[in-house]
């Protein structure tokens, strides 16, 4: 071969593995195996070795991070790592004041320890014994990736703590992420510092992973035995002293007032920070209070995210595109001229819905301004009318699905008394191809049935190729076909065809989720799932169209029932049911534990003291009790609170229910 044609071969394969790492890191939507990905990188390298003339600064060898690997065991977390909710303006912090005082059913004065958001990639390091025995990726935020080795190679992460009282056992919890001035150096290969932690951390190779400079903050912990701290603040302390790195800019402050201040001089710091911070972080500084407020089912409600403002820039739409959504939903989104805005290109910016467009009069040929916040969806929030061409006409909605041809509807809502603003496909089932596409992409993804290696494009690509077109399909694929296609060596087969395997363990409430019924997410599957005995009753329920009895259940109303009512309407539903049923080994996890009020139902009239509604559910659910909204012969008992409704007590004490105080229930509770 002569010289001219292996540097022809080798720019060629490192032009496919960096169209790969764009695909992967930028789009999220990795087309081919980690095996062929694996291939690729190591053909990359012997070339290299052969041949001496071959340099790229590109080059895998030079540059590290790229597409991490899939292979970590993974680890149930034993306290989930949530996310936080976000706050933008000052009204969201009063708010978010006010659901605490309503939580806690009374104003009380309380102190906020203040934390820089770094915006890095969060990891939890385990220490029995002084030593660091386990470290774990948030993945999902209830399972992560075990990463030990990896996290092993930051200096920031001690290894053994010699303090004499660092505790037994403790998972201590932060952030992994790279300096600004070290992502200068790859800054060809990743989006943002944020992407370059990430891909570091998940190398297969720790060795990899020691290359680029990673850094760690500690801020919180998991898992803690014999916690007796009081004070967030006085754990960030006892953090440094034994040995970990904590943010020299953490803060007391205790009010909204001194917030909103520090959030000010702090937003125009941050750009002279050596590392990204997208926000501050407040959390309630006392942890007994912490304890009573808990989590919603992704945040705690204790703690928010106050964001800096988002970044801005200048660009073209090119053209208004419709996505139809896995509930039929019809998204316009705009295709634009690339920008890189902070640091992220962008080519794609939501434009919300029909309205959105009427409303700003967003036409195709604009120039608009984009903003882009931290992970937040680009959007537009401004459009130049006076740069507009004479020509242009503003763009009309489509009214049939530009997926299957069927009438697109605007719903009613009953509640608000309005029109929905979004329009939807009305043919909301596998008729249409691209809500059929997206309901399996849901299918699989995450926080369903999480099938590892089989990635949104995959879905895409499968469908394409007519591999499947049903979610039962993904269990009896043509793994022939599939090994024949291009990416697709016989060891990623078998590692796709292992994955799936394993999948078909699931819960009831993960199996009612994956169905992707619209206003049935994860906390009302697992209401539902908690209030079944197994998935042959939910089948018989689903069989009987019987959704009735689940209005008990506090949290689930007519538009969850509605919506499964109609879902299950449709005979091509029930057959996945019941196909799928046959296929997956399911067993329901979430029912009720052995607490002191198992199969007990409770429900509430009048105000209670010292104590809200919804504190009140949360401790009677955590003793494995249930609250329900209505009364009927199922429920056992009525808590009377102050000002009581005379008609529910009547009512009770017509079907027998027993009638107790708030007191009583505490007794009940212990
Ligand atoms: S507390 C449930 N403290 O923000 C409590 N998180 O959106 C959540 N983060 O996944 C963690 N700095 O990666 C906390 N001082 C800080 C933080 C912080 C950055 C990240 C973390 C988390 C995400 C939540």
């Amino acid at each position: 071969m002569s010289k001219n044609d292996v540097i022809k071969i080798y720019n060629s394969k490192l032009k496919d593995l960096l169209k790969h790492n764009k695909l992967y890191y930028q789009d999220s939507a990795p087309i081919i195996s980690d095996d062929y990905y694996d291939k690729l990188k190591t053909e990359i390298i012997e070339l290299e070795k052969k041949h001496k003339f071959l340099k790229n600064k590109s080059s895998p060898s030079k540059i590290v991070g790229f597409k991490p690997s899939k292979s970590f065991d993974k680890y149930m977390h034993k306290i989930p790592m949530l996310s936080l909710s976000n706050a933008f303006y000052e009204s969201d912090l009063v708010n978010f004041e006010k659901k605490i005082f309503n939580y806690l059913n009374k104003k009380i004065k309380f102190s906020y320890s203040v934390e820089p958001k770094i915006d890095g990639i969060s990891a939890s390091l385990t220490y029995k014994n002084k030593i660091l025995i386990r470290g774990v990726s948030r993945g999902d935020g209830r399972e992560g990736e075990i990463i030990t080795e990896n996290l092993k190679t930051i200096k920031d992460i001690p290894f053994e703590v010699k303090s004499l009282n660092f505790p037994e056992e403790i998972e201590i919890r932060g952030e992994v992420f790279i300096k600004k001035k070290d992502f200068l150096k790859m800054k060809d290969n990743f989006a943002n510092p944020r992407n370059a932690a990430s891909g570091s951390l998940r190398q297969k190779d720790p060795n990899e992973t020691k290359k680029i400079p990673l850094n760690f903050i500690a801020y919180t912990y998991g898992y803690f035995k014999n916690n007796s701290f009081k004070l967030q603040t006085d754990f960030l302390k006892e953090l440094k002293s034994w040995g970990f790195k904590t943010n020299k800019d953490n803060e007391i402050l205790s009010n909204i007032d001194q917030l909103i201040s520090f959030h000010k001089n702090f937003e125009n710091k941050r750009f002279d920070l050596d590392y990204d911070v997208d926000g501050l972080v407040y959390k309630i500084n006392d942890l007994d209070l912490q304890r009573r407020l808990g989590f919603t089912s992704n945040a705690p409600r204790w703690a928010i995210a106050h964001k800096f403002s988002a970044d801005s820039a200048n660009t073209k739409v090119k053209n208004i595109e419709i996505q139809v959504g896995r509930t039929g939903a019809l998204t316009p989104v705009a295709k634009v001229q690339p920008i890189n805005i902070g640091g992220v290109v962008v080519s794609n910016a939501t434009l919300h819905n029909e309205e959105e467009i009427k409303r700003k009069d967003i036409r195709i040929g604009d120039i608009v301004k984009i903003e882009r916040a931290g992970d937040v969806i680009p959007h537009v929030i401004d459009v130049y009318k006076n740069k507009r061409d004479k020509n242009s006409k503003p763009f009309i909605f489509p009214n049939k699905c530009p997926s299957c041809g069927s009438d697109t509807i605007k719903e009613f809502n009953n509640t608000t008394k309005k029109y929905d603003a979004v329009r939807r496909c009305t043919n909301e089932g596998y008729g249409c191809e691209k809500i059929a596409v997206e309901k399996i992409k849901h299918f699989i993804s995450k926080e369903a049935l999480n099938i590892d290696g089989f990635g949104k494009r995959v879905v895409e690509k499968f469908w394409d190729l007519k591999l499947l077109n049903k979610p039962q399909d993904i269990f009896n694929l043509n793994y022939n076909k599939i090994s024949n296609l291009e990416g697709w060596g016989q060891k990623s087969v078998n590692n796709l065809r292992n994955s799936i395997e394993n999948s078909k363990k699931v819960t009831l409430q993960k199996l009612i989720y994956s169905l992707g019924i619209r206003h049935i997410g994860i906390e009302n599957a697992k209401l539902i799932s908690e209030n079944v005995h197994s998935l042959n009753e939910f089948i018989k329920l689903v069989k009987n169209n019987n959704f009735n009895i689940f209005l008990n259940i506090d949290g689930i109303g007519e538009t969850q029932v509605n919506s499964l009512k109609k879902f299950f309407l449709n005979k091509l539903n029930t057959d996945i049911l019941i196909n799928l049923s046959e296929i997956l080994n399911v067993d329901n996890k979430n029912l009720k534990k052995n607490g002191k009020l198992k199969n007990k139902t409770f429900m509430f009239t009048g105000k209670l003291e010292g104590i809200s509604r919804a504190e009140a559910k949360s401790l009677i659910e955590k003793n494995s009790g249930t609250t329900l909204s209505s009364i009927s012969k199922k429920l056992n008992y009525l808590v009377t609170g102050d000002k009581p409704t005379k008609r529910k007590i009547e009512q009770s004490k017509k079907l027998g229910i027993k009638i107790i105080s708030q007191d009583q229930l505490i007794k009940l509770l212990n």
